[in-house]
């Protein structure tokens, strides 16, 4: 059971809590990889494919949102679990979030099997005209370990019977002494 995790992040947030997610992955005894979706020609190789991205405006960052329009008829194919990165409060914390409208079509494209939104980061001194002025009331860390741990271990559970390959192969019943 190979497992592809990859996160579309500008300013780091999502890439760690990608990261924690594969930690958690190999914990649990599965063959893991991490990488960027623009380094990902291919996702043949993988039996198990998770997405996560950061919410910008509601709207997953693009690299994410390109990697599944790129892959997705192959990742129709294989499980896929999507994550988003986004409020920059505890609230991913106190209820479960729904996906955005624009990332819930991106799971129906490709029957996802479950989502999660966990809580985001913005740093003091973010980059960029707009991200800078948030940063002035909303700057912090709100990823939680305990949450995505607990999420990726949960995933892990569904691969687990997939990895054994259940349902067991039935035992033939030993044969007949012949007369
Ligand atoms: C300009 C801007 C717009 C944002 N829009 C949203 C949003 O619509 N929903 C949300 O939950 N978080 C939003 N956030 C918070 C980011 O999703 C959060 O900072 C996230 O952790 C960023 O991930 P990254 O560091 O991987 O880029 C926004 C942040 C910025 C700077």
């Amino acid at each position: 059971m190979r497992v592809l995790v990859t996160y579309g992040s500008k300013r780091g947030g999502t890439e760690g809590i990608a990261r924690r997610i594969a930690e958690t992955l190999r914990d649990e005894g599965l063959d893991v990889e991490l990488h960027p979706p623009e380094d990902i020609d291919e996702v043949s190789a993988y039996d198990a494919v998770i997405v996560g991205g950061a919410l910008y405006a509601n709207r997953w960052f693009r690299s994410a949102r390109h990697f599944v329009h790129r892959h997705a008829q192959k990742l129709r194919e294989r499980p896929v679990w999507f994550f988003s990165s986004g409020p920059l409060d505890d609230t991913a914390e106190q209820h479960e979030i729904a996906p955005t409208a624009q990332v819930q079509v991106l799971l129906s494209q490709v029957g996802a099997r479950g989502h999660m939104t966990f809580g985001g980061r913005l740093e003091k001194d973010a980059k960029g005209f707009i991200a800078h002025a948030m940063a002035r009331t909303h700057a912090g860390d709100w990823r939680d370990s305990g949450h995505i741990q607990r999420w990726a271990r949960s995933v892990a559970a569904e691969l687990r019977p997939e990895r054994e390959g259940f349902p067991a192969p039935v035992e033939s019943a030993p044969e007949a002494p012949s007369p």
